[in-house]
């Protein structure tokens, strides 16, 4: 089996205004230096800073996610955004079923396989985020939970090219994070179902988040099936980001 390469992606979520990102991306790019990584990095910004960041990070090291996207080709849609739109200003991965897409804004499973599968149609990456909540852990229901969110969200997916990323809602923002154990076992048994699931299943990178910081970025990273972090907090500040692509 060839290893997969790790991946370090920022969600930022709805956090940096324009000039705050481009600050950003400068500050990271001045302190790499020309350095290149063994990791790759990945940067989820808000829409609005999607084509303005393209240009500084195309063929320097770092990827673009969308945060969210429309499951619509196109049409009457207020408020939305398609797929095609978030390609053509850049972006080549989008976030989907993030927990607070779940929970705050009531995303459910039948609406996040059809966003699946329109990021595949469109040709990016879909960045599926599955979790557990506290009550679900402490009722010993997580890895039924999780192995539910998958097969929900995959169910029509067909194309190989995949992201997915365990992020226990219990840990996101709360500076809790999933001892390594935890992420150890939880990533072992999502990456089993990928491969009973699909054929190309053991090359899908299976992503931790929740509460991932320069302090725990290493011990987490050296577990089996942990192929890198989604950061939430600790990505909105260049130094601590580039901290933990190179713990
Ligand atoms: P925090 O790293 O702030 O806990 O957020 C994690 C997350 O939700 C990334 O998508």
């Amino acid at each position: 089996m060839t290893a997969i390469p790790q991946i370090i992606a920022g969600n930022w979520k709805m956090n940096l205004t324009l000039s705050q990102g481009q600050e950003f991306i400068d500050t990271l790019l001045s302190m790499l230096n020309g350095k290149e990584l063994s990791r790759e990095l990945l940067l989820a910004p808000n829409f609005t800073l999607l084509q303005a960041l393209a240009p500084r990070c195309t063929g320097r090291g770092i990827g673009l996610a969308a945060q969210n996207c429309a499951f619509q080709e196109s049409g009457a849609f207020t408020g939305e955004t398609s797929v095609a739109m978030l390609k053509d200003v850049g972006a080549a991965y989008v976030l989907v079923g993030h927990s607070e897409r779940r929970q705050i804004f009531g995303e459910r499973d039948e609406l996040l396989r059809q966003k699946v599968r329109a990021v595949a149609d469109g040709g990016l990456v879909p960045i599926f985020c599955v979790g557990e909540t506290l009550e679900q852990r402490q009722s010993g229901e997580a890895f039924e939970v999780v192995i539910s969110q998958l097969h929900s969200g995959l169910a029509e997916f067909s194309s190989s090219q995949l992201i997915v990323a365990y992020e226990p809602v219990w840990a996101i923002g709360t500076g809790q994070t999933a001892t390594p154990e935890d992420a150890r076992s939880m990533h072992l048994h999502i990456r089993k179902f990928l491969e009973a699931q699909f054929t190309w299943g053991e090359r899908v990178p299976i992503l931790y988040g929740g509460s991932a910081k320069p302090e725990n970025a290493a011990e987490l990273l050296a577990q089996p099936e942990v192929n890198g972090l989604l950061v939430g907090g600790a990505s909105l500040d260049p130094e601590s980001f580039l901290k933990i692509a190179l713990a």
